[in-house]
């Protein structure tokens, strides 16, 4: 299928992957040309003492910076545009983001301003922006969302209720920094569902009509790496195994990046404009949405399934549902919920979560069509659960 296309793979963004990796933020610092940096992050992680560690590389080498660590969960444009008020009466060129998805959404909005201008909600889109945002060094927290990798991010708008996502080759962060030690103290459940977001991003490129072999190569390897390392991340203290679901996380978000994402992804926004996190959406849904893709994935979920360890003799049709069982296990032995139940998504919002997806983005990129009939299908069996 990519034999008679052209279809660009695009990953600008250096990655510093290791233990002690956060040392080279004031090397990377220098080289990105950041004279005062706005260090962005939240109060969880002020609390956890890793803003206060970060603060201690950047005091030790005289490099000037100043906290903003007022963002919330999902971050709304009163954030970001409070974020930028500070950067610029402090004048700072440039951004340092410490935290998980929330932080590192509102960082990349506040580096968009510092050269744009204007209001955030000016910006929604994809490709709107002229100028490369302001330098930014991402530093992911969770193994999960992998926007220290990714040129898109989200933004609540308060006066809609909607999240705005924005976009641009432009707003790839310069450099991200995996450091496996700053995943110590991260919290069981946050573990399970970014992990499982990371997961879903790594599979849902695997079945989109934009996935190539340098994609399907990562996203395969990353799989691999995740069913390996997954449960020993969440559930002890090996820190290799989180060390390898950290690399794993942001591999499959290079994969999705370039082959863009299916119709878990695409259910997902209804999902979170219903507050249910990102992570949890993504892991509900994904076995659903396989079991519907399945029929037309059959060679990739084969190719999964010998990767995290199936006998290769099996048929094709044999293999792509041991991938599908092989996720059910996952679950089952991360303790995660089988199915959709009313605390998330109420019966009452079931015709919106089928409008609001109809009309996703990640519609269009999904293998399989799908029309209303098969979404109201796929949403029924999550209810009813496997
Ligand atoms: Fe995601």
């Amino acid at each position: 299928m990519f034999h008679d296309r052209i279809i660009p793979f695009s990953m600008p963004t250096r990655i510093i992957h290791g233990f002690g990796s956060i040392e080279r933020i004031p090397d990377e610092c220098r080289r990105l040309g950041i004279v005062k940096a706005l260090l962005v992050t939240d109060q969880g992680l002020v609390k956890a003492g890793l803003a206060q560690s970060l603060r201690g590389i950047l005091d030790g080498a005289k490099l000037p910076y100043v906290v903003f660590d007022r963002v919330e969960e999902d971050p709304c444009m009163n954030t970001v545009h409070e974020g930028e008020q500070l950067r610029q009466a402090e004048g700072c060129n440039g951004i340092i983001v410490l935290g998980g998805g929330s932080p590192l959404c509102a960082g990349k909005a506040i580096a968009l301003l510092g050269t744009n201008g204007g209001k955030i909600s000016d910006h929604q889109g994809v490709g709107k922006i002229k100028t490369a945002p302001l330098p930014l060094i991402a530093i992911p927290t969770t193994a999960g969302s992998g926007s220290e990798v990714s040129p898109t991010f989200l933004i609540s708008n308060e006066e809609s209720g909607r999240k705005m996502a924005i976009s641009s080759e432009l707003c790839y962060p310069p450099v991200a920094i995996l450091d496996p030690n700053l995943l110590r103290s991260v919290p069981t459940k946050q573990a399970i569902w970014s992990g499982l977001d990371a997961l879903t991003h790594a599979v849902e490129s695997l079945w989109t009509n934009l996935g190539t072999p340098l994609t399907d190569s990562i996203a395969l390897r990353s799989i691999q790496m995740m069913f390996k390392s997954f449960v020993p991340a969440v559930f002890t203290d090996d820190m290799a195994a989180k060390s390898e679901q950290l690399l794993a996380s942001t591999m499959a978000n290079i994969a999705c990046g370039n082959a863009k994402l299916g119709l878990v992804h695409a259910f997902s926004f209804p999902f979170g404009n219903l507050h249910v996190p990102h992570g949890l959406a993504c892991g509900l849904m994904l076995p659903f949405v396989m079991e519907f893709n399945l029929p037309c994935c059959k060679p990739k979920l084969a190719q999964m399934a010998i990767a995290i360890g199936e006998r290769p003799d099996q048929d094709e049709n044999a293999l792509a549902n041991a991938a599908l069982e092989r996720v059910k296990q996952l679950y089952r032995e991360v303790n995660f919920p089988s199915k959709v139940t009313e605390k998330e998504i109420p019966r009452s919002k079931f015709e919106q979560v089928i409008k609001e997806t109809t009309s996703a983005s990640q519609m269009r990129f999904n293998i399989r069509q799908a029309g209303e009939r098969d979404l109201i299908n796929i949403m029924e069996r999550a209810y009813a659960g496997f």
